[in-house]
C-alpha cells in the first residue's frame, strides 16, 4: 500500500468542519480590518527564498523542498508566504497603490523538519502582510488582528510575547556583541553555528541543538542595543497595545527564525499544546521588499499555523459544534420508488435543503437504521402504493410523530417539515 509522505497528513471529512471554521473566522476578521486575499504560486524561484528569508536561516539551509525542473531551473515549494507576497506586489506593480496595502493568505507550506505534534512537513498557514506603514501603530494594528482571531477561536491560555531586534543602524553593534560572546564559546557550538558565527551570529539564537540554545540563553539581548529610533518605536508599540487593551510581555528570547525581520518581532504562545507552542509568529520587515529587488517599502505581518490553532482550541475545549444533518431521508421500496425519490430529492436540494435517499439498495429496516445514524430529522417511505396515491407518511424522527403528505407538492412537503 502506498503511503503518504512522512510529515504530511490527510484532512478527512470529520476534520474539515473545524478547518473551515478557522478559515472563515480568520477571513472574516481580516476583512473587517480591511485586508483582501492574495493567492500566489505553490512554488517559486529558489532565489526568492534565499534572498528574502535569508541564506543563513535554518529554513533555507536545511528545510527547503527544492528541485530543478526540466530546463534545469531551481524552484522551491514555498516554506512560508511573506517572500511570495512581496514578490507578487512588486511583479504586479501594486507598490504604487494607495497605502497601506493589506493582504491575507491561506496557504500550504513545506519545510523539511522533524515531524512531531504541531510540526509537519506540509503545514497550513493563515497569514497577513501590511505594506507601506512604518509607524508602530501599524505593528499594534497587525498584532490586534492576530489577537482578535485567536480570541474568536476561543483559545485560552495564550500569551503575546514581543521583542525588538533593531534595525540596520543598531544591528551591527548588536551583531558585534553577539559575535564576541559566541566567539568565546566557539568550540562548543554545532558545525552550522560555527559557520553562522562568521555569517550571521543572530541565527545561532534560534539553533535547535540543546548545547547551542543553552549557550544562547546568556547571550547579549537585542533590546539592550537598540538605537533611539528603535527604542521609540518599541515604546510607541507598547503604548498602543496598552490603549487597545492587549496584554503582552517583553520576551528577549523572541528573535524569530527568518532573516527579514527588523524592529518588532512577536509570537502568540500557547503552552498547553506542547513544545511547538507558537500558534502565531510575525514581525516587521522594513528591508524585505528592497532585498528581493523592489522599492524600499516597510512591511509587517504574521502567520498562524492552522494545526497548532486546532491543538490550542482542543486544549481550550473550544472545538465548534459542527453538525450537518439531513432534513429529510427518503426510503424507497423498489426501483420505481427509488426513481421517484431521486426526483423529490433533486427538487429539495435545488431549494437548498439537505436531503438524502437510498443509493445502495438497503432493506427498509436497514434504511431506517441508517436514517437514524445520520440523524435525519424526517423520513419519508415510498413504495408502489404511495406512488399511485401521491401521498406518503412523513415521520418526524425526533418527536416520533407522523403526518400524511402529498409528496408531489414540494411546497406542502417543505411546509410539513418546518
Ligand atoms: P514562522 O514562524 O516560520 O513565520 O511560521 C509561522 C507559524 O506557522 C508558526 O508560528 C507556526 O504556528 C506555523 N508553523 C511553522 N512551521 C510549521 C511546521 N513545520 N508545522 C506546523 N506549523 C508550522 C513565518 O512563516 C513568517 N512568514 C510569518 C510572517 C508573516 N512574518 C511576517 N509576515
Amino acid at each position: 500500500m502506498i503511503q503518504k509522505p512522512r510529515g504530511t497528513f490527510d484532512i478527512l471529512p470529520s476534520d474539515t468542519p473545524v478547518w473551515q471554521f478557522i478559515e472563515k473566522t480568520a477571513r472574516d476578521t481580516a476583512a473587517n480590518f480591511g485586508y483582501g486575499e492574495i493567492r500566489t504560486p505553490t512554488f517559486e524561484a529558489t532565489e526568492l527564498f534565499q534572498r528574502g528569508v535569508g541564506d543563513t536561516t535554518d529554513v533555507v539551509q536545511k528545510e527547503m523542498y527544492s528541485f530543478t525542473d526540466r530546463e534545469n531551473r531551481s524552484f522551491t515549494l514555498r516554506p512560508e508566504g511573506t517572500a511570495s507576497v512581496a514578490r507578487a506586489l512588486v511583479e504586479n506593480g501594486k507598490c504604487s497603490d494607495t497605502l497601506p496595502l493589506k493582504l491575507y493568505y491561506m496557504i500550504n507550506c513545506f519545510r523539511y523538519e522533524k515531524p512531531q505534534a504541531g510540526r509537519s512537513r506540509e503545514f497550513y498557514q493563515f497569514g497577513v502582510e501590511m505594506y507601506g506603514a512604518a509607524d508602530a501603530a501599524a505593528d499594534a494594528d497587525v498584532i490586534a488582528l492576530g489577537s482578535e482571531i485567536i480570541s474568536k477561536l476561543g483559545i485560552k491560555d495564550v500569551s503575546l510575547h514581543i521583542n525588538s531586534i533593531g534595525c540596520p543602524d543598531c544591528r551591527p553593534k548588536y551583531r558585534q556583541a553577539l559575535y564576541d560572546y559566541f566567539k568565546a564559546h566557539e568550540d562548543e557550538l554545532c558545525d552550522t553555528c560555527k559557520q553562522r558565527l562568521e555569517t550571521n551570529p543572530l541565527r545561532i539564537l534560534d539553533c535547535k541543538s540543546p548545547i547551542c540554545s543553552a549557550i544562547g540563553k546568556d547571550a547579549p539581548k537585542s533590546i539592550d542595543h537598540l538605537c533611539e529610533g528603535c527604542a521609540d518605536h518599541m515604546d510607541k508599540l507598547k503604548n498602543h497595545l496598552d490603549e487597545m487593551g492587549i496584554e503582552y510581555e517583553i520576551d528577549t528570547n523572541i528573535v524569530r527564525g527568518l532573516d527579514y525581520y527588523t524592529r518588532t518581532v512577536f509570537e502568540f504562545i500557547c503552552t498547553a499544546i506542547g513544545a511547538q507552542s507558537t500558534v502565531c509568529g510575525g514581525g516587521r520587515y522594513d528591508g524585505l521588499m528592497k532585498q528581493i529587488g523592489g522599492p524600499q517599502m516597510p512591511g509587517i505581518g504574521f502567520a498562524m499555523g492552522i494545526t497548532r490553532l486546532i491543538l490550542a482550541m482542543e486544549a481550550s475545549k473550544a472545538m465548534p459544534e459542527t453538525k450537518h444533518e439531513p432534513l429529510l431521508y427518503i426510503a424507497p421500496m423498489g426501483a420505481a420508488a427509488q426513481c421517484k425519490a431521486a426526483g423529490i430529492v433533486a427538487k429539495l436540494r435545488r431549494e437548498g435543503v439537505y436531503a438524502e435517499y437510498d443509493l445502495v439498495a438497503r432493506s427498509l429496516k436497514a434504511q431506517m437504521k441508517y436514517a437514524d445514524k445520520i440523524n435525519a430529522k424526517y423520513t419519508l417511505i415510498i413504495g408502489d402504493n404511495e406512488i399511485e396515491n401521491g401521498k406518503a407518511i412523513l415521520k418526524n424522527m425526533q418527536e416520533s410523530s407522523q403526518v400524511e403528505v402529498d409528496f408531489t407538492d414540494m411546497a406542502a412537503l417543505c411546509e410539513a417539515m418546518k
